[in-house]
């Protein structure tokens, strides 16, 4: 794949908040700017990671689920969800998914580096999962398995309430009981802070929403007993420090 060198990508933004190693000089640039009005976002970023990694560990191993499919997925980099997933259980299998080609491609190309056989990238947009749900890479990884792991995180506040709606509905009716969604938003705090709205708002759109907004478009997903907390504490509920955590919570929802 053909980078362009003079745009920043959100996802290798992250990548350098992360710590790893697929970030150019203008990503480190854009975060740095970042950085400047957000000194805790690179901070805020690792701790979103971890919440990801004890929301994983807690479906492999609470709940025995080893097939995962991810939505707005971003760059599989620095602890994404099959590092911890397949450090559990190395037979498990994981599907991420983004609606950016660029992403996407490069996506794959770092998977290429590292497992090739249990991970799989695919585009889809998550207002629409059916497309993926119904793919050739879906039908290839997870057979006839419908017992799954999804992964939705800082993602339903990308999405407009009748997408967001509508793909947790689809999603509901295709999985079997047993199934865990991973759902992590942006708040209705977020908008007590315009430095950080600015910057969420410069890379799109974004629906920040409070816990009842958030509940009444959940449909039939129920949520488990740790609640909906600050990703970074989740499973506690504990009040938390910096303001990107404030602006941020999480839930893990099941059939
Ligand atoms: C903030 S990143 C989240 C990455 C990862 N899920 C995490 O929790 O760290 C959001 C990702 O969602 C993707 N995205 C935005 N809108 C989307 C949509 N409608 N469908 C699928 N992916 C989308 C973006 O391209 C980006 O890679």
């Amino acid at each position: 794949m053909k980078i362009d060198l003079s745009k920043p990508d959100g996802g290798r933004v992250v990548d350098y908040w992360l710590g790893g190693h697929h970030n150019f000089l203008i990503d480190r640039q854009v975060a740095h700017q970042v950085e400047a009005a957000l000194p805790d976002m690179p901070e805020s970023q690792r701790m979103h990671r971890e919440f990801l990694k004890r929301a994983v560990t807690f479906l492999v191993k609470e709940k025995g689920l080893n097939r995962f499919i991810d939505f707005g997925s971003g760059l599989p980099t620095c602890g994404n969800i099959h590092e911890a997933v397949l450090a559990l259980d190395p037979s498990a299998r994981v599907v991420y998914s983004d609606i950016s080609p660029t992403t996407v491609a490069y996506g794959r190309e770092i998977l290429a580096i590292t497992n090739p056989h249990n991970v799989r990238y695919e585009q889809c947009d998550a207002g629409r999962p059916e497309e993926l749900l119904t793919s050739t890479a879906v039908r290839e990884m997870l057979g006839e398995e419908r017992r799954v792991g999804i992964g939705f995180s800082l993602l339903p506040h990308l999405l407009i309430d009748e997408d967001l709606a509508h793909a947790l509905k689809a999603l509901y009716e295709w999985a079997e009981e047993g199934s865990h969604i991973i759902l992590s938003f942006v708040n209705e705090q977020i908008y007590q802070h315009p430095d950080l709205f600015r910057v969420l708002k410069g890379r799109g759109e974004i629906f920040p929403r409070s816990k009842d907004e958030f509940l009444a478009l959940l449909g039939k997903w129920r949520v488990t007993e740790h609640g909906i907390v600050p990703a970074t504490v989740w499973p506690e509920d504990r009040p938390v420090t910096g303001i990107s955590d404030r602006c941020n919570c999480a839930c893990l929802g099941y059939k």
